[in-house]
């Protein structure tokens, strides 16, 4: 019995964390990397709904990519965009962004 319940606890803490640690992760990137040119937080990622979110992020983030790499005003991130490490910090950057979207509050989408 015992050892079913901590089986069980095992795989809820390990079902979980996954998640929070990449909204967290991505928290930290968005912080790091988008908040000089966009302004902080929900503000900014609240204008958008989940599934304009993820298209920006589909494809390892290609498509937000392409949008920065395409805006001479947007020069100061191509690097970053362009880097390998964008591609890697594009799934954390994902679950964050949908996770705060303007209807992440499962509220139903009108539109
Ligand atoms: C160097 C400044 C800069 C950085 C850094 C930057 N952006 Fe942008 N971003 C821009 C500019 C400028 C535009 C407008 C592009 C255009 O339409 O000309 C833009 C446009 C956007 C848009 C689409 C415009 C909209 O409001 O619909 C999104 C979404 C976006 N950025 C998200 C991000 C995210 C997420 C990050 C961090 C990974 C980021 N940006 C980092 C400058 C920046």
């Amino acid at each position: 019995m015992n050892k079913v319940f901590l089986l069980f606890i095992t795989f809820f803490i390990l079902s979980l964390s996954p998640l929070s640690a990449a909204v967290y992760k991505g928290q930290k990137v968005f912080v790091k990397k988008c908040v000089k040119c966009h302004e902080a937080g929900q503000a900014f990622i609240a204008k958008k709904k989940i599934k304009i979110w993820k298209n920006l992020m589909k494809k390892k983030g290609k498509p937000l990519a392409d949008l920065h790499m395409k805006s001479n005003k947007a020069e100061k991130s191509w690097n970053y965009f362009e880097s390998k490490k964008y591609y890697k910090d594009s799934k954390h950057l994902k679950q964050f962004l949908v996770e705060y979207a303007k209807d992440s509050g499962n509220v139903p989408a009108c539109d």
